[in-house]
């Protein structure tokens, strides 16, 4: 039996419930193999011409020289000409990871800015991630998207990487359960999803030439593992291969993770997308690539009118194409796109698509501090000071093509680029959503001064003269661009340092998109770790630190206690290379490479363990208003069950979860199941969880192998507070994919 401790107010169930219904889903796709039919059918009446029409996409940006915009096309990430002679929709692609992207607000338009995937993957409550998909893919109908950049589903190998606030976690079942709900919910819209990038994808630092060195077993039980649970939870229309390299050769030109794994061994037939600027010649639709994306970015049109002339002399060729055309025609009639198509100037209930953003930041925000139950405030407090992180405007955000704005455009933009071509990305901004004025309406008695922090003296003067001070820190991350180290910038630490010497009351409020370190830890009694909270980001923090919600979040990735813990003690790269946003090299001869076998598969937590270094806050962490005790677990072959009670006088939501802790006597730790339970003051619930056998095996011999054994389970309130050890004999087994 383990018991924490965690106190708090209310439950957001209800809402959440009532949220449902908000993007009504429609028509479940058709049948997969009516839609394959159908577009070999189709395959069957296209001319020459036609087959190189669906194998190569164009960005619709006004900012692309000597563009012509097809009349049909939509500003955005992507465009692909349909066939009217055959039905055959355009496709028209926007990123969408947190919301429909803004590009730089070209199509002079907002939408819904969900938090952050770090932020949503907090949650630990796919339900989150499928209603925030529902909604991104609604906005993004209503504008005239049919096909969705969406579903990051890269493993956080290494905390600086810039995307990190992008993706989801550092475990591949909780990213793949994940990123398949997230996809659902956006391919519910009849819209087509991507899952992203395949494969190994883990730094920005020399993005298009990297090359990621690791073992084949190491990759299946890991960064691969997750896009294959998330593949066969969402059944994404798409995939995204990626920048670098993999074992020397680029993602987008690998025969082995195109062909063998994707598309053989997990038997997937959806179509395979390029990232903007991956492609590196015509061999890449032999090895598995089916559409070249954003082709003006690449040396060449490969797959157009040269991969046209190739099929035109090579009957293998030729059979390629067709069955490049066929992938992309079966996604389109496997989710109706072209039953229902999505045209733009449709209505956004943004009122509504807000609150589901609200909804999970709520639930991704993380409590990782609550000394003498400090939080929730109490509504009596009489003078709040509140210092820095613009709060008094709104909550930053994370930069990129998954840039999302609201219809309002950014409250507060600090451009940091150098005027490069990519100047218009390298803006720090913040959403709309003010944490002073929520905190404000929250504590209408009190009297809630603010201060930018931007001279030290001043914040410590008026920290002096208040009851509660709330100090919010801000670190911007950016595709593109990778970190150097995990501190937070700008005199932060230091900011925060003499503010909580001048009062003892000090809570800090983080909005990463990565973990930080936090020198001044030991002298704050409270921290929340906000993420970049979306478009409804203040009143997510001023409702989890007035208590009336209750913080469930749980972290997604483990913080380290310093850069020295990890893998790699730098990004391969960093150091030497000028940051590119790009990430081209700077000479045709520069070659980075990184080395993932340092750590094979053991990624995040299961590193920690391996090399026994005490993180700062662990993998699964998080407090909560309340007290829970997870109890009873049995295991009885791939089910486990257990037991999870509050045990305090607030209701609130816990997340069990499962690890795998031993095989055979040798420490071994993997998250094999997780659940949130919401739990009313007093409440007990049991949990009944399935074990992926993946998850126990290891890759062997071109397939899983479970050795014959004792296998050890424990439940964890963390990846690092363990319970007592449930030992369970597993015959010896081999299977494939
Ligand atoms: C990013 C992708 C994105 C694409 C289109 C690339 O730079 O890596 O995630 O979908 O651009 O905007």
């Amino acid at each position: 039996m383990m018991t924490r401790t965690r106190a708090a107010l209310h439950t957001t169930t209800a809402l959440f419930a009532l949220l449902l219904p908000v993007a009504a889903l429609a028509d479940a796709p058709s049948d997969a193999a009516a839609a394959k039919a159908r577009a070999q059918a189709v395959v069957g009446k296209m001319t020459a011409d036609e087959k190189v029409v669906l194998t190569v996409g164009i960005m619709p940006m006004p900012v692309i020289p000597g563009i012509k915009i097809p009349a049909d096309a939509v500003i955005g990430a992507g465009y692909v000409p349909g066939v009217a002679r055959l039905g055959v929709p355009a496709l028209r692609e926007s990123d969408a990871s947190l919301g429909v992207a803004w590009v730089g607000g070209m199509r002079h338009d907002g939408a819904t800015a969900l938090p952050s995937g770090i932020a949503q993957a907090a949650t630990w409550n796919p339900d989150v991630l499928r209603q925030g998909g529902a909604m991104i893919g609604s906005e993004a109908r209503a504008k005239g998207f049919n096909v969705l950049l969406a579903g990051g589903a890269n493993l956080t190998r290494d905390p600086r990487n810039g995307r990190t606030f992008e993706y989801l976690s550092e475990d591949p079942l909780l990213t793949g359960t994940l990123v398949g709900a997230a996809i659902t919910g956006i391919q519910s819209n009849h819209i087509i999803s991507t899952i992203k990038h395949f494969a190994l994808n883990g730094q920005e630092t020399a993005r298009k030439f990297v090359d990621t060195r690791i073992g084949e077993a190491a990759a299946r039980e890991s960064d691969l593992l997750a896009f294959e649970i998330g593949i066969e939870r969402g059944h994404p229309g798409s995939a995204m291969c990626s920048y670098n390299q993999v074992n020397g050769v680029h993602a987008c030109d690998s025969d082995w993770l195109l062909n063998t794994v994707l598309k053989h061994d997990w038997h997937w037939d959806g179509f395979v997308m390029s990232d903007w600027g991956a492609v590196p010649g015509l061999s890449t639709a032999i090895h598995g690539l089916d559409q070249q994306s954003g082709s003006q970015l690449d040396p060449g049109v490969f797959l157009g009118k040269t991969l046209e002339d190739a099929a035109a002399k090579d009957k293998a060729v030729a059979k390629h194409l067709d069955e490049m055309n066929t992938r992309v025609l079966t996604a389109i009639y496997a989710n109706g796109v072209d039953k229902y198509p999505a045209t733009p100037g449709g209505t956004i209930d943004f009122k509504a698509d807000g609150e589901v953003a609200l909804e999970a930041a709520k639930q991704g925000i993380v409590l990782l501090k609550n000394d003498g139950g400090v939080l929730p405030l109490a509504a009596s407090a009489k003078r709040i000071v509140v210092i820095g992180g613009y709060a008094a405007r709104g909550v930053m955000s994370g930069a990129g093509s998954s840039q999302v704005q609201g219809t309002t455009g950014p409250a507060v933009s600090i451009p940091v680029g150098d005027g490069g071509p990519f100047a218009d990305l390298m803006n720090r901004t913040y959403h709309a959503s003010s944490p002073l004025k929520a905190i404000r309406a929250m504590a209408p008695s009190a009297t809630v001064t603010y201060r930018d922090g931007y001279e030290l003296a001043d914040a410590v003067l008026q920290a002096k003269k208040a009851d509660v001070v709330i100090v919010f820190a801000t670190k911007w991350a950016t595709e593109g661009l990778d970190q150097a180290d995990l501190t937070l910038p700008e005199g932060q630490d230091a900011l925060i340092a003499a503010v909580a010497a001048a009062n003892p009351h000090t809570v800090v409020v983080l909005e990463t998109g990565n973990p930080v370190t936090m020198p001044w830890l030991g002298a704050v009694p409270a921290v929340l770790e906000a993420w970049y909270p979306g478009a409804r980001g203040g009143d997510a923090i001023a409702s989890v630190l007035f208590g009336q919600t209750n913080p469930s979040g749980r972290l997604p990735v483990t913080f380290p206690a310093g850069t020295d813990q990890l893998p790699r003690h730098e990004i391969d790269g960093y150091a030497t290379l000028e940051p590119n946003f790009a990430g081209d090299p700077p000479t045709p001869d520069t070659k980075v490479s990184t080395n993932y076998d340092i750590e094979g598969s053991d990624v995040g937590y299961r590193w920690f363990a391996r090399t026994g270094a005490k993180p700062l806050f662990p993998f699964g962490y998080g407090l909560s208003y309340t007290s829970f005790a997870s109890s009873g677990l049995k295991v009885d072959g791939l089910h486990a069950s257990l037991t999870v009670a509050n045990t305090g006088a607030r209701a609130g939501a816990d997340v069990a979860q499962v690890y795998l802790v031993s095989r055979n006597g040798t420490a071994k730790q993997r998250l094999v199941g997780f659940q949130r339970v919401e739990l009313a003051a007093g409440a007990s619930s049991k949990v009944d969880l399935t074990i992926d056998p993946r998850l126990l095996a290891d890759w062997k011999d071109g397939g899983w192998t479970l050795p014959a054994g004792d296998y050890g389970f424990a439940l964890g309130d963390d990846a690092t507070h363990l319970g007592a050890v449930v030992n369970v004999h597993f015959a010896a087994r081999h299977w494939k994919d």
